[in-house]
């Protein structure tokens, strides 16, 4: 995939007119957080959930994920420190646009709104791996491992940018 080339999809924000019901990434418990959680968790400002689509107000879904404000313990310094983070909480690409390039745009928009001038401060990107092959997809992208117990896996956002550009450009554009 090439940044910056057209045409991009659209991110926006999880909406009524969004077909949720046809949304299939393989994983059940992430499909039935779309169909059945998703809008509860905004209601309640738990997440924010942002869907990726072929254009703004298009009703089908290749992807969606969620962000919150959250923080990370850092305990190599000689008093532990939490330090602000953005949790990417869920991810997920429907099968029929799998390996188009979507995951990773949607980490690296995920880490372009936690940059912006104007969003809280945020030291770097949380995820929360659903198994063993979500946590390889996301360490190819150059997310490190918290300490056990947790499954937690993070990236500075310093970093980020060139890890995701990186793969990027190793990749299809999406679509
Ligand atoms: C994981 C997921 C988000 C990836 O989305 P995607 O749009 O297919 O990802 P991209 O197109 O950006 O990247 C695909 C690349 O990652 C690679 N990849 C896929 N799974 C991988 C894994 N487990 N380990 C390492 N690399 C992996 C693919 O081989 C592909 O590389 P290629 O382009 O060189 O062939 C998607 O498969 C998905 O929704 N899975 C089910 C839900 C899930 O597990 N979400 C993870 C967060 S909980």
């Amino acid at each position: 995939m090439t940044l910056g080339r057209a045409p991009r999809p659209a991110v926006e924000l999880l909406g009524r007119h969004h077909n949720r019901a046809e949304f299939s990434c393989g994983k059940p418990a992430l499909d039935r957080y779309l169909k059945t959680q998703a809008s509860q968790d905004v209601k309640r400002r738990q997440a924010t959930v942002l869907v990726v689509c072929e254009e703004p107000g298009a009703s089908e879904i290749f992807g969606y994920f969620t962000i919150t404000a959250s923080s990370m313990l850092l305990t190599s310094v000689p008093e532990d420190v939490k330090i602000p983070a953005t949790l990417v909480g869920r991810l997920a690409v429907d099968y029929r646009y799998a390996r188009r390039g979507y995951g990773s745009f949607m980490l690296f928009h995920a880490a372009a709104r936690a940059m912006a001038p104007e969003a809280p401060a945020s030291w770097a990107l949380l995820v929360d791996p659903l198994d063993d092959d979500a946590a390889g997809w996301y360490s190819r992208l150059g997310f490190m491992h918290l300490e056990a117990p947790t499954r937690r896996m993070f990236i500075p956002l310093a970093t980020i940018s060139s890890a995701v550009i990186a793969a990027l450009k190793a990749s299809r554009e999406p679509g």
